[in-house]
């Protein structure tokens, strides 16, 4: 059996250090991870592990910093070549080049040089893990899924679903269609290899309540599976939920009232939160998902990051809404975010929401995000030097945690040396 031995510094937590403290990370100056059959199979010292795993492949990064891979807890894969584009907000964003964008991915062939793309750029970011919607169409689960298949990946994914007549005539499916799509592509995705499906109604606003009412009992039906939607992102958003939904006594009521609260659900935005909203959410177990780049770049608010104590909490791009596939970047809009509430979040928690915090918030946190024996072997190797301006600032450093911080900051995929997808070389 052949074992691999990665080495270099290495940060690996052993638990949550927004409540037990920064030094729940271990730090090793020269350490390592042997990788075997895909898993990590220990964490230790360089010199140790290479002492006691003689015949072990050797790969070493020198002072690069191995950390597990990222995980991206809230993405739109088919919005790639939409990102950065200028000057909407929220809905006109999505009327303007979401939607229309998305529509191409009706086209099989499409939605696959996407999907590839996509996870390329995700695999150049450090990024081993995403949760993604796609459209409204089955196609562009299937290429999504294959393209991650291919390369290894963990991966979560469903299909968009929309029905109302607030989304364009073109990219509408109906409530018994989305059901039984969604239901057909659960069975045939769900738990194979490294994947998984999520029921993802895109958000109140686009779908009829029998749409909700459908995907709240194909959930009930699978209640193991995630359930991916938006909530609260915008002002104006609230506003328009508020009058399509006259019933509903807020936002998170127009899914409560139809099955789609629960503790595999997962609130992508979650910013203009309401007393009862956040006390359902806290009291029935479910997640929420901090988008820093996207909430800053179309103009929808400052995240409130004391959700993190009632709550499981992911940090996520949200591309294309988002304006980076990177998660330092995204770390370094989180440290922002909070900086602008009066909290400034320490780099073992920005690191904690990139990898283990986000993978607990996916029910996937004793798979991945850790670098810890029996988990997945995703990493990426990080360059804490990878440009003048971070080499210059790191040079100083007298703590990991202060030569790290240049890299959150200013760091994209210029210091991501290399990604390993289950103990694989994902590049070069
Ligand atoms: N709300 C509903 N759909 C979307 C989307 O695609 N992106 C963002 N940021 N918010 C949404
Ligand atoms: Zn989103």
């Amino acid at each position: 059996m052949t074992e691999r031995l990665i080495l270099g510094q290495t940060l690996a937590f052993g638990g949550d250090p927004f409540t037990d403290g920064p030094e729940v990370a271990r730090h090793e100056r020269r350490g390592g991870v042997l990788v075997r059959d895909g898993h990590i199979a220990a964490v230790g010292g360089a010199e140790d592990l290479r002492a006691r795993h003689p015949a072990a492949q050797v790969t070493d990064h020198g002072d690069a910093l191995i950390l597990p891979g990222f995980v991206d807890a809230h993405a739109h894969y088919p919005q790639t070549a939409i990102i950065a584009s200028w000057g909407k907000r929220l809905i006109d964003w999505l009327n303007s080049y979401t939607f229309p964008e998305e529509a191409r991915f009706a086209d099989r062939a499409y939605a696959a040089e996407v999907a590839g793309r996509y996870l390329d750029l995700l695999l150049a970011n450090g990024t081993t893990t995403v949760a993604s919607y796609c459209t409204i169409h089955p196609e562009s689960v299937e290429a999504f899924f294959e393209a991650a298949q291919a390369r290894g990946m963990r991966a979560l994914a469903g299909k968009t679903c929309m029905d109302r007549d607030t989304a364009p005539a073109f990219l509408r499916d109906t409530a018994q269609s989305a059901y039984d799509d969604s239901r057909a592509l659960l069975a045939r995705w769900h738990g194979v290899d490294r994947l998984s499906y999520i029921i993802t109604p895109r958000f109140s606003p686009t779908s009829t309540q029998a749409q909700l009412e459908a995907l709240g009992a194909l959930w009930a039906e699978h209640p193991d599976c995630l359930m991916q939607t938006h909530l609260s992102e915008q002002t104006d958003e609230i506003a328009w939920v508020k009058s399509l939904y006259p019933a509903a006594r807020d936002y998170l009521d127009t899914y409560e009232a139809h099955g789609l609260l629960g503790p595999n659900g997962l609130y992508g935005h979650a910013i203009h939160l309401e007393p009862r909203e956040i006390d359902r959410l806290a009291e029935t177990g479910a997640a929420v998902v901090h988008c820093p780049t996207s909430n800053t770049f179309i103009g929808s608010g400052l995240f409130d990051m004391g959700l993190r104590a009632r709550m499981r909490l992911g940090l996520a791009t949200d591309t294309g809404g988002g304006s980076s596939f990177s998660m330092l970047r995204t770390m370094a809009a989180a440290y922002e975010v909070a900086q602008l509430r009066g909290t400034a979040l320490h780099p073992s928690e920005l690191l904690w929401l990139a990898t283990g915090g986000s993978a607990e918030a996916l029910r996937l946190g004793h798979r991945i995000g850790r670098l810890a024996e029996g988990y997945e072997a995703d990493l990426a190797v990080i360059d804490l030097a990878s440009t003048p301006a971070i080499a210059q600032a790191s040079a100083r450093a007298e703590t990991i945690w202060e030569a790290v911080f240049p890299t959150i900051m200013m760091g994209d995929d210029r210091a991501v040396v290399q990604t390993y997808v289950a103990g694989r070389a994902a590049r070069g």
